[in-house]
């Protein structure tokens, strides 16, 4: 699709729009203005650091409970009924994975500085939740603090403590790690957060790493080449309510750092609250494709045990969450914006289209036309439509189309050359967790298998085993074809010693022009050894 000068003779709504684009731009020159530390700190490697570990190359997508219960109700119990809820509602198919506590008192630390499971609230420890939400297919998360406390004051933060702390985390597997910048007086933000990563890396398990300064720092201009995603604002509600007007706040200030997201690294507008209570099913719709169009993190922040059919619907809208998960990862952003609607574009697809996305804040229902010289586009480009919530196609349509939209709702769409929208890949695991036990001092070959299911419409490259990742008792072989893949891993207990053996297997999905990996994949294999076998 080729860009063309906007002509001489402009439509009223043109006019308008140019005016719009003008104050967004002069909001954007003040906004910048008042970012006193606009430059990149020195000492930080240029590349983003999911180029490394290959995570969240598309934004992560799973569930948080803050949002919604705050901390006294978190516990063992929640936490796996609500990733029971995950799988049983669809949502593990549509792609949501990290799942675990946020802040609700997880830990202590012990006499000798380590970090302790509170096991009243969680009694199979830390740890052993982390095996149960692998053995559902799902990815673990956790929750600290980069200062001396939690937000709550009720855990330790990781001050001081930031190598032994990434080491708990690590050894209780958690594959994300929410960090909080409460109780951090005095500390420098960079320069804290770049000693997490550090101590991330020393720990040796790849997690995603999610800042969470709300914005203090200016964090979508360095944090990148430390971790995966950063919150650009303060909280989205306090917990049990959702707050429409300050997400709307949220939203419109997340929008103007696009310029700042791409693959493995995103603005995070924060934990979404499509389906708590104080929403319209219009809201929770906006709210939704508002974070799809600006590849936000999708983290659901709703009660799963307690939804209606509508917000399953939105949650799980596949063609939604293409727009999201799109492998350019590009950002979409406002082109105008009169104050009632606004028009949202800048998010190119893989398959050559682009989504749009028009926001409407008026009373009455209205129609709406969208022209193509407004996106960018030739007025003589034919282009096919789809509606992401309607999921109809219509077209060619040349230089402009209608919608409908009503008061709070949006149309999202997806314009094309061609009259197909195919999904771009959307990985699904049957666990992330093999365990094998050997039975005796015989010399044995235990297999145990991980499925992996693409549940979008295009294919997927080849995967490769990461040969660095497979210690010498263990063999990895990637079989089936189509749609699933399987990794068998394959142990032969020869010459091993009694004990508990542990690999975290690394599959990488290799983009076949690049050779970089599309994503990676990592998953625990345990093998217990019951005696020492000899060759
Ligand atoms: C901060 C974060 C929230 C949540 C709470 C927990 O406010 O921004 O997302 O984690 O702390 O106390």
């Amino acid at each position: 699709m080729s860009v063309k000068k906007i002509p001489a003779k402009r439509s009223p709504e043109e006019i308008r729009a140019s005016r719009a684009i003008l104050a967004v731009l002069l909001m954007g020159v003040m906004a910048a203005a008042s970012w006193p530390q606009m430059r990149r700190p020195e000492g930080l490697p240029q590349s983003a650091h999911a180029e490394v570990d290959g995570l969240a190359l598309t934004p992560p997508m799973g569930w948080y409970p803050w949002n919604m219960f705050g901390e006294e109700p978190q516990n063992e119990k929640l936490i796996k009924e609500i990733a029971d809820a995950l799988v049983a509602s669809g949502m593990k198919d549509a792609g949501y994975a990290y799942v675990g506590p946020d802040e609700g008192v997880c830990f202590s630390r012990g006499k000798d500085g380590r970090l302790m499971t509170n096991l009243e609230r969680y009694p199979s420890g830390l740890r052993g939740l982390g095996d149960i939400i692998h053995t559902k297919g799902l990815k673990y998360a956790l929750y600290t603090d980069a200062g001396t406390k939690t937000c709550s004051g009720a855990m330790p933060g990781t001050k001081g403590r930031e190598f032994e702390d990434m080491r708990s985390f690590a050894e209780w597997r958690a594959d994300y790690i929410k960090i909080d910048w409460c109780s951090s007086e005095g500390q420098d933000i960079v320069q804290t957060y770049a000693l997490l990563g550090k101590a991330q890396r020393a720990a040796g398990r790849p997690v995603v790493h999610s800042l969470c300064s709300w914005g203090d720092g200016y964090p979508w201009i360095w944090a990148g080449a430390i971790g995966h995603m950063w919150r650009t604002t303060a909280d989205i509600c306090g917990p049990g309510r959702a707050d429409w007007a300050r997400a709307l706040r949220i939203a419109f200030a997340n929008e103007k750092l696009a310029g700042f997201a791409g693959p493995g690294r995103w603005n995070d507008p924060d934990m979404m609250i499509v389906g708590m209570p104080g929403l319209s099913e219009a809201q929770n719709r906006s709210l939704f494709s508002l974070w799809c169009m600006m590849a936000s993190p999708l983290i659901a922040g709703n009660d799963l045990r307690d939804m209606s059919r509508s917000t399953v619907g939105i949650l799980t809208n596949l063609e939604a969450i293409a727009v999201d998960q799109d492998p350019l990862g590009a950002q979409g952003h406002v082109v105008w914006n009169d104050g009632n609607v606004s028009l949202w574009a800048g998010k190119p697809l893989f398959d050559g289209g682009q989504a749009v996305l028009v926001f409407y804040q008026g009373k009455y229902k209205a129609d709406k036309k969208i022209y193509w010289e407004e996106l960018g586009l030739q007025a003589s480009d034919e282009l096919y439509v789809r509606n992401l919530w309607t999921h109809e196609t219509t077209g060619p349509h040349a230089g402009s189309v209608s919608v409908a939209v009503g008061p709070d709702d949006v149309a999202f769409l997806r314009l094309s050359k061609k009259s197909d929208f195919p999904i771009p890949p959307v990985l699904v695991a049957d666990t992330y967790l093999v365990s094998l036990r050997s039975k005796g001092a015989r010399p044995e070959t235990l297999t145990g298998t991980v499925t992996v299911t693409n549940k979008g419409s295009s294919d997927l490259p080849p995967w490769r085993i990461d040969p660095e990742s497979l210690p010498p008792w263990l063999k990895v072989a990637v079989a089936g074809s189509g749609k699933a893949r399987t990794f068998v891993n394959t142990v032969s207990t020869a010459g091993l010693k009694k004990g508990a053996h542990h690999a975290l297997v690394r599959a990488d999905n290799i983009e076949p022009i690049s050779g970089k990996p599309m994503s990676a994949l990592y998953y625990d294999v345990d093998l217990e050894v019951a005696r020492n076998v000899r060759r």
